[in-house]
């Protein structure tokens, strides 16, 4: 796929075929992840492929910390929880580059699966202990994100739908809201 295609191609799916995904495209993506820039490449990152289906179901179970509408991961092929070792990163100015490096593979991840025909959904609202329990994670890694990884249903389901209204999926700011030329407030275009 061409560049930009990927990009453009790239969105949240929330409802999922229960086709397995291939091993050999999950190596592809975690591949484009383990080429991700880092702080002093130090590469902090940690990926763990699920594809237990009762782990998968533990992960997507409802709980007050997800928004109530993650439970359409309990029925996904696979999810790929993105952990990090804050201590093989940096901080700055009161920033935790675990999570800047960790964020920037987990992208490429995302579009290396949507180069694939592959879809994704960043999950930010997890509950962290219970995925670590689940998982035999250690204490001192942190979870940064989850997506899950599988083939898009055609059609859109209620959470979808939902979703892209709650979270304004698909619209995107005006090139001149976020962009400037030389300095804070001065017009690009
Ligand atoms: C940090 C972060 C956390 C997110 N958490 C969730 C989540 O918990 N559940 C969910 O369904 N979508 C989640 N999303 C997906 C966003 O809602 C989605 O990316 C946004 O609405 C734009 O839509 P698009 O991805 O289809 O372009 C998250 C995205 C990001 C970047």
């Amino acid at each position: 796929m061409d560049f930009w295609e990927v990009i453009k191609k790239r969105h949240s799916v929330r409802n999922f075929l229960s086709q397995p995904v291939e091993k050999e495209r999950i190596i592809e993506i975690l591949e484009a992840a383990r080429l991700a820039p880092s702080w002093q490449n130090r590469q902090c990152w940690r990926f763990i492929v699920v594809t237990d289906k009762e782990k998968i179901k533990k992960i997507g179970k409802l709980n007050p910390l997800n928004y109530n509408i993650n439970f359409f991961l309990q029925n996904v092929p696979v999810i790929i929880v993105a952990c990090a070792n804050p201590k093989e990163s940096g901080r700055r100015a009161g920033i935790e580059y675990y999570l800047v490096d960790t964020a920037i593979a987990m992208e490429h991840l995302i579009l290396a699966a949507t180069n694939l025909g592959l879809a994704t959904c960043w999950i930010g609202a997890f509950d962290e202990n219970m995925i670590k329990d689940v998982l035999k994670i250690p204490q001192e890694i942190r979870i940064v994100a989850l997506t899950p990884l599988g083939y898009a249903c055609e059609k859109p389901s209620v959470v979808d739908r939902i979703s892209k209204i709650v979270a304004r999926g698909g619209t995107r700011k005006r090139l001149e809201e976020i962009a400037y030329f030389n300095s804070w407030g001065e017009k690009l275009i």
